[in-house]
């Protein structure tokens, strides 16, 4: 036990020492902001499942992925860091970056679309959850329109 110990912190302080002195690179910064997005449709999706009678309604599942879902808006401007711009790999226009201002507004409507989101799934019916996952598809498709890339 203490041995194990050791070596977990150990192995701990040397990926820690690693992360400390490894600088982003442009491919990290569109890795995170295409993983968020795909957090974002993995989490939404069976909630408008259950919108639409597809999938079993649940309170429960719904909470919790309304609320993750809100996690991933949350966090997903941190994946525009610098460089990332016109990558490789990237849909993202070259207006997230010239337009920061409505970029960071786009994702604020978002995350209260996302807030509520989450008070509907805790109401505890379908029929409070349908508008509420229509009004947040509404700012996906919003932002896509803008920042997104064909
Ligand atoms: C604040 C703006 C914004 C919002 C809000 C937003 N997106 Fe996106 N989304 C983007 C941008 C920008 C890209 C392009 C990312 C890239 O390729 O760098 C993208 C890409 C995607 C992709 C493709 C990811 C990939 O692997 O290439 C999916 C899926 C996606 N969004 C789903 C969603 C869903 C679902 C929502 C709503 C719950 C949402 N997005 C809300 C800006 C947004």
């Amino acid at each position: 036990m203490r041995t194990s110990c050791k070596i977990a912190t150990t192995l701990l302080a040397a990926s820690l020492a690693g992360t400390a002195f490894a600088q982003l690179k442009p491919d990290d910064y569109v890795l995170f902001r295409k993983g968020t997005m795909q957090g974002q449709r993995y989490y939404l999706t069976p909630i408008a499942q259950m919108a639409q009678g597809k999938l079993a309604y649940n309170k429960d599942e719904a909470v919790m992925r309304a609320t993750r879902l809100r996690h991933m808006i949350e966090v997903h401007l941190d994946g525009f860091g610098p460089g990332s711009e016109g990558a490789s790999n990237t849909r993202t226009t070259a207006a997230a970056f010239s337009d920061r201002a409505k970029l960071v507004d786009a994702n604020k409507t978002a995350l209260a679309a996302a807030d509520d989101l989450v008070k509907a799934a805790q109401a505890g019916t379908v029929d409070a959850l349908k508008p509420a996952v229509g009004a947040m598809a509404k700012q996906c498709d919003s932002c896509h329109e803008s920042f997104r890339s064909r």
